[in-house]
């Protein structure tokens, strides 16, 4: 009786067991999609791009070779991974994209339209880092907070500047 007991129980976890191994073959690939926060990693950190500015600009990796930490946007791990024209687009001119079944409105940073709204290059440099624009305000977390050195705000800058003429 006893034993019978116990094998019961053994069979029981090892349906669980089954049950969950084919479980997580069925919801494993759906569930990393969103896990893995596949950074979008260059092809080789120089020579690739035209300018530092511009692999900040596509891909959010600085000019030490490294992904520059930021805070994710709006707790969003795969929005937060990717660069610049991931949400502004790759000429820089925004527009309105959907995240999570929302649609967002991404403002145009090129930098002659940052410059027609007001903004310098200090207060620029305040929105990448600090997300606060050029009235003081702060900026939706959508946008993430980017902790960039001196010198990739200035890269950065640069590129956002190549944008405007072409
Ligand atoms: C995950 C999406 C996302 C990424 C990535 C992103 N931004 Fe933004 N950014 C936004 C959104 C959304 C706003 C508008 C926020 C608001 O209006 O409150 C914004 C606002 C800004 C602003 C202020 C513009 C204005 O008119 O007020 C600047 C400057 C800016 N981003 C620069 C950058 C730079 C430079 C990078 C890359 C280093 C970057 N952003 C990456 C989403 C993003």
């Amino acid at each position: 009786m006893k034993h019978k007991g116990l094998l019961t129980v053994a069979l029981v976890l090892l349906t669980i067991g089954v049950i969950g191994t084919i479980g997580m073959y069925i919801f494993a690939p759906s569930l990393s999609t969103t896990e893995t926060t596949s950074v979008q990693t260059p092809q080789g950190t120089s020579g690739t791009y035209t300018s530092i500015g511009q692999q900040i600009f596509l891909t959010g990796i600085g000019s030490n070779g490294a992904r520059i930490p930021r805070t994710a946007a709006s707790g969003n791990g795969r929005m937060g991974s990717a660069g610049c024209a991931y949400c502004h687009g790759a000429n820089g001119q925004g527009g309105t994209f959907r995240m999570m079944g929302s649609s967002i409105d991404v403002p145009d940073i090129t930098y002659e339209a940052l410059a027609d709204e007001g903004f310098t290059e200090e207060t620029i440099a305040q929105a990448i880092r600090d997300g606060i624009d050029e009235q003081g305000e702060q900026l939706s977390n959508v946008m993430p907070r980017w902790q960039m050195s001196e010198a990739d705000v200035t890269y950065t800058i640069i590129y956002l500047k190549e944008l405007s003429v072409q």
